[in-house]
């Protein structure tokens, strides 16, 4: 096996972290996650969930083992070509981490105009995507006068915007509606339909079970093989139907990463 096939985003092996001089909270992690995958990644609070992520958004370096994103072994990545590789990553965090002095608009509008988009296609991604989660009344708002599910959305949006080769989104259904969850899980599943790899962290076992992607479990510091929610796929069996989804833009028009 290749570690350098194009086709996987990222791989670990062997990969153990600990946080100071306290026991090791992941151990032994190896998985494989394949271009134009679907995860979900569960497992009980303090599971080591968003360590985990972390370690695949680089924002942490593992104590021990190999990690690379997109065929790079993120040890021997250079300092200046870490942005790169973080550019084409979107991350929806627990916390969400908006910017605060910034309007919802401006928030999710970032990762665009930090790329050379002009500022009227600018406009016309941000006001679809948002109005696609319900913001459309709330461009202009500061994230500290919006609910937690608000930020939640703007988070998101913020992350999907660009459309990351990689989108790790932790916990991002766990302050809105049954209903917006499943219609957020199907933009994230519109975007995996359009390349994206995913990977999401849930509690929420209901979604895990409906929607029929593979699970990865961590428990204990280990993470245990990929097992699929169901055995086969029945989009028969959505109660979404009426909400029919399309990506609120053009793909062909976001090809910046
Ligand atoms: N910055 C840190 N310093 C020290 N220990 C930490 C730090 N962050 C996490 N931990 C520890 O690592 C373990 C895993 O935490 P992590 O946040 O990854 O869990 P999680 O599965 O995301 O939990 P949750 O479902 O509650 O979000 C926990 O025991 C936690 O106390
Ligand atoms: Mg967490």
């Amino acid at each position: 096996m290749s570690n350098l096939s194009n086709d996987l985003v990222v791989r670990f092996e062997n990969v153990g972290l600990r946080y100071g001089l306290g026991p090791e909270v992941l151990q032994d992690i190896y998985f494989e996650l394949e271009a134009g995958s679907f995860h979900f990644l569960t497992g009980a609070s303090g599971a080591g969930k968003s360590s985990l992520m972390k370690l695949m958004y680089m924002a942490m370096r593992p104590t021990r083992g190999l990690i690379s994103l997109f065929g790079r072994d993120v040890a021997i990545t250079s300092r200046k070509d870490l942005p790169n590789l973080r550019r084409r990553v979107g991350v929806v965090f627990q916390e969400y981490r908006l910017l605060n002095h910034l309007s919802t608009f401006d928030n999710v509008a970032l990762p665009l105009r930090i790329t050379d988009t002009r500022e009227s296609e600018v406009r016309k991604h941000v006001e679809e995507l948002l109005a696609w989660v319900g913001l459309e009344n709330h461009m202009k708002a500061k994230p500290a006068t919006l609910s937690g599910g608000q930020q939640q959305r703007v988070a998101i949006a913020r992350a999907i915007i660009a459309r990351p080769r990689l989108l790790l989104a932790d916990e991002p259904t766990g302050n809105v509606d049954d209903r917006m969850a499943y219609r957020l899980m199907h933009l994230f599943e519109e975007l995996n339909r359009l390349g994206t790899t995913v990977v999401i962290t849930t509690h929420n076992q209901q979604l895990v079970e409906r929607l029929a992607h593979p699970v990865l479990h961590l428990d204990g510091g280990h993470l245990h093989a990929p097992t699929r929610s169901r055995d086969t796929f029945d989009s028969g069996d959505s109660d979404s139907d009426d909400d029919q989804i399309a990506m609120p833009y053009d793909p062909d028009v976001l090809n910046y990463l």
